[in-house]
């Protein structure tokens, strides 16, 4: 842990709260962020934080971009169609900045640290004013302070970095969940990701700051975690004194006042038995899981350096089915890697089928420049959409039975707002990760309800509160 830096960034956050409150006072109302975010969990952790350092900065957030004095997008490259978002959306801020030239727009996160995004920003999008990466978040004080003290676009990107920094703040969206990081980065590089050259090496945090960080949540009102890596099943194994993933589990288990634990991603090579044996006899792990399965096809699996077969993914599936009868498996399917046919597909169908996964998120491959799938043959992207097709059908039909069974049963659900669509009602979580809307009200934000589960809608349910 590095205290010295977590000072330095104090320091920063003072000195630019000088120059903000200066600028508020000249414009008369306080000055407005906003932060959106693109992409994964990871990322809206990541958003939290720097919501924290705004405020610290003398920023009040708001969620209405159209009349924010700074701009920050925090942005998400996992595949091409989250970079033409960040590209639409920087093309309307540009507009608004020729209205109003005071307006301050920053970039940072996984697009950042790709050479040929910063190449095309400085050239094409030269009005941003800050840009930096993944790695140097925690200095995000310091760069603020930058941006309004130099005239020219401030870029800092990292090659990577092995510090972890401590006790920065953060604003948390909800008051009753939060992401927890319990490590950065990835050393899987499965060959179509582009996640380990942008996310960099894994490093764990300590199981001390982890488990402090979360007891000061609870302290603060938090019910749920969601603890966060890429790979969190290869937690702890760098350390000096190695810990399991499952060790952690149970430290975290004994934390007075949690009552729910979730995490994301396993990865199936390194999903332990000592992990399914923790989260059979847990009382606060959640009944989900999220298992990542790609493709079903062994020759595919290997292409994309898996380092799994068909069997043994379907085998600790049914192993995991059998040892926590009630837990729900979520997966992620790419469709369309480079050299797939008809028949690596249909094996994909098969292994959806044996599994019967609660959900399933199915993603067209998408070609990631520096990936080494990037330099394989590319499938016909007509023949990509039918096997889509394909794939999600069978994903809605097997996920529809599997969910629709709970019908009539009785649960408990996390609430965690009110729902929008329809009027009277809140909508929250059963452990299982499925979604439910019922009869409530605000006053019900955050706390757990037991509800019957009345009416299957697809992937969620409709129900009612029960004493
Ligand atoms: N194309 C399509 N989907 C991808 N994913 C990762 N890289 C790509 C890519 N190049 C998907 C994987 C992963 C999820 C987070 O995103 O399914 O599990
Ligand atoms: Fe990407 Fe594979 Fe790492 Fe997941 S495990 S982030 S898919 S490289």
């Amino acid at each position: 842990m590095n205290e010295a830096e977590t000072r330095l960034q104090y320091e920063y956050m003072q000195k630019t709260k000088e120059l903000v409150d200066q600028k508020s006072e000249q414009t008369g109302r306080r000055l407005l962020a906003c932060v959106t975010t693109f992409g994964c969990q990871m990322n809206a952790k990541d958003s939290e934080k720097l919501a924290g350092i705004l405020e610290k900065c003398g920023y009040e957030l708001t969620e209405e971009e159209d009349k924010a004095d700074f701009v920050i997008f925090n942005t998400c490259t996992i595949r091409d169609n989250a970079n033409q978002k960040v590209y639409g959306r920087l093309g309307l801020l540009h507009h608004r900045k020729k209205g109003y030239p005071e307006l301050k727009i920053a970039l940072c996160g996984c697009m950042m640290q790709e050479m040929s995004v910063i190449e095309k920003i400085r050239k094409s999008y030269s009005f941003v004013d800050l840009i930096f990466g993944t790695h140097n978040i925690y200095k995000f004080a310091e760069l603020l302070y930058r941006m309004h003290t130099e005239k020219d676009m401030v870029i800092d990107i990292w090659e990577g970095s092995n510090e972890i920094v401590e006790d920065l703040p953060a604003l948390r969206k909800y008051p009753f969940k939060c992401g927890v990081n319990i490590m950065f980065g990835c050393n899987n590089f499965c060959t179509f990701c582009i996640v380990p050259y942008v996310r960099g090496r894994e490093k764990s945090r300590e199981p001390r700051e982890i488990v402090r960080e979360i007891e000061k949540l609870v302290e603060d009102g938090v019910v749920e975690v969601m603890l966060l890596g890429q790979n969190v099943n290869s937690y702890g194994k760098n350390f000096e004194e190695p810990i399991s993933f499952a060790k952690l589990l149970e430290r975290i288990e004994e934390i007075e006042g949690l009552e729910r634990i979730r995490f994301m991603t396993s990865h199936p090579k390194d999903l332990s038995d000592e992990l399914i044996e923790v989260m059979a006899k847990s009382k606060k792990i959640c009944r989900h899981l999220h298992l990542p399965l790609q493709s079903g096809s062994d020759r595919i699996l290997k292409a994309m350096n898996r380092r799994y077969t068909k069997k043994s993914f379907t085998d600790l599936a049914l192993k995991i089915r059998k040892a926590i009868p009630d837990i729900a498996i979520t997966t992620d399917i790419i469709v369309g890697f480079p050299g797939e046919t008809k028949e690596d597909v249909d094996d994909t169908i098969d292994v959806i089928k044996q599994c019967a996964f609660d959900n399933a998120f199915t993603f067209i491959y998408s070609k990631r420049t520096g990936t080494p799938a990037a330099k394989m043959e590319q499938c016909d992207s007509e023949f990509v959409k039918e096997q889509f097709d394909r794939v999600l059908t069978c994903v809605q039909e097997t996920a529809g039975k599997r969910v629709g069974k709970l019908t009539g049963m009785v649960d408990e659900v996390l609430v965690e707002e009110v729902n929008e669509k329809e009027k009277g009602f809140v909508t929250g979580r059963l452990s299982n990760n499925v979604m439910v809307h019922f009869p409530g009200d605000e006053s019900m934000i955050g706390r757990i309800v037991k509800v019957k589960l009345t009416e299957a809608k697809g992937f969620y349910y409709f129900a009612e509160a029960v004493q």
